[in-house]
This record gives C-alpha cells, structure tokens and sequence, in this order.
C-alpha cells in the first residue's frame, strides 16, 4: 500500500542557547487511506511530528517520502474559524482562493451536521459545531490527508462521540488518510487502523488493527487488552 514514508527523522529546537532533542529518529509509514493515530506523552513529539509531516517546519535529517501528489488539510485543537465570517464562507475559506465545485459546501455541511447553520457565525456555536465547522473546511480543500491534533480534546464525552463516528464514515467516504493526534487512548482505540507510540523522540511500538472493522466494542477482552499495554507503555515512559 502507498503511503507516506518517513525515515530516519530528527528534529531539535534551540532553547535558552542549547539544543533540545525533540526527534531522533522517528521510522514510520502512514499507510494510505487510513487512519494512523499517535499517542505519546505530553512535549514527546506528536505536534512537532505533525508540522514536519505538513510541510510547516522542516527536519534537520531524515526523509518523508509521499507516494502520490498530495493535498494537505489540518484541523487543530481549537477550531480557528474567521469570527466574522459565517459558516458557509469559513467553509469556502478552506478553498484558498480556488472555485468551489457546485454543490460541495451543501455536501459538506450535510456531511459534518451542519445544516440549518449555513448563516451562522462563529459567535452562535457551540464548541463542537465549531469544531465540525472546522472541520468542514478541511473537507472543502478535498485533501488526499488530513492531519489532526487533538481535534475533540475539548468537546463533551456524547459530541466527542459522535464526532469520531463522523469522522470514521467522512474517512471511508472520502478515502483520505489521516494522521491524528491524541491524548487519549479509547480514542485511538476506536479510530485507529494504525496506533503509533512515540517515547523518547523514536517511535516505541505499533499497534496494527486493521482487521478490527470499524464498529468496535471498547469492552471486549482483546481491546481492553491493548489498553492495558499501552497503558503500561505510557507510564513508563
Ligand atoms: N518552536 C519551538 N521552539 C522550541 N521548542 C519547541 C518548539 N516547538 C516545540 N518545542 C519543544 O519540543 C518538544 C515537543 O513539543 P510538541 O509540541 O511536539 O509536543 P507534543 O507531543 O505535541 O505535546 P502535547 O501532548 O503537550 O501537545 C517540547 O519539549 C517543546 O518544548
Ligand atoms: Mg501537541
């Protein structure tokens, strides 16, 4: 499967004169059309991994090799919307100067449950549909990947919920591929065809659950399995 190969990738920052290692040597392949997501203690990596891989910082070593011609969208913890522009032209935003397809913002607006709230500005949401908002205009720019950093972090338990469900049919709808950030395990467990542990700058272990499906019960035995390695994992970290 084509994908997004990343090799040997380092990257420090300068901080108060000296040199702080955040990278070192992170080897990871993002498959294509699927959802990796990166778990990792706070200040391991994981947002810094995310700029590297958009093309917003560059690495000091290292490859990331994409396959095909790519189309890069990010959607970031706080929604980041234009307060003085309504839905539909924050949506249009996303679009970067280009014409919209007819018909896509309705698409699009219907596909994150927005409907009805075309005219609405930022001001008269709600955090959540702030955050589909948000992410309705990653959708626009129809990328080919989508990188994502904690972007449910702040909703409530039931939005969070039906969010991710959102996201997993958006996902096989549009057969993007995603890279998502997340503090949180159930989450990753739910969402994640790959799950990337990072510690130490390099990444620590693997999980493939590609043959899950993507209705998934959190309480059965194997999941509840994995929880509690990568539990252990994190906690040693
Ligand atoms: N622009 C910068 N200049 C200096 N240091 C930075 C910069 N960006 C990140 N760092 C440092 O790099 C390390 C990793 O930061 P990063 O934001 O990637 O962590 P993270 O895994 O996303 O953490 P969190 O889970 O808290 O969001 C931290 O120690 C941070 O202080
Ligand atoms: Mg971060």
């Amino acid at each position: 499967m084509a994908g997004i190969e990343i090799r040997d990738l380092k990257k420090s920052y300068e901080v108060d004169g000296r040199q702080l290692p955040v990278l070192k040597g992170i080897d990871l392949t993002i498959p294509e059309g699927r959802i990796t997501v990166v778990l990792g203690r706070s200040g391991c990596g994981k947002t810094t991994l995310l700029r590297l891989v958009g093309g917003l910082e560059a690495p000091d070593s290292g490859e990331i090799r994409f396959g095909a011609s790519h189309r890069t969208a990010f959607v970031f913890q706080e929604p980041r919307l234009m307060p003085w522009l309504d839905v539909t032209r924050n949506i249009l935003f996303g679009l970067r100067g280009r014409e919209a397809e007819p018909g896509l913002v309705k698409d699009i607006i219907e596909t994150v449950g927005l409907s009805g709230f075309e005219k609405a500005y930022p001001a008269q949401l709600s955090g959540g549909m702030q955050q589909r908002t948000a992410l309705a205009r990653a959708l626009a720019y129809r990328p080919s990947l989508i990188l994502m950093d904690e972007p449910f972090a702040a909703l409530d338990h039931f939005t969070r919920e039906q969010m991710q469900q959102e996201l997993i049919r958006v996902q096989e709808t549009e057969n993007c591929s995603i890279l998502f950030v997340t503090h949180s395990i159930d989450e990753a467990l739910l969402l994640g065809h790959r799950i990337v542990i990072i510690d130490q700058g390099q990444v620590e272990r693997l999980y493939d659950l590609e043959d899950e499906g993507r209705q998934r019960d959190l309480l059965e035995d194997r999941f509840i399995h994995i929880k509690r390695e990568i539990v252990a994992e994190l906690k040693g970290q």
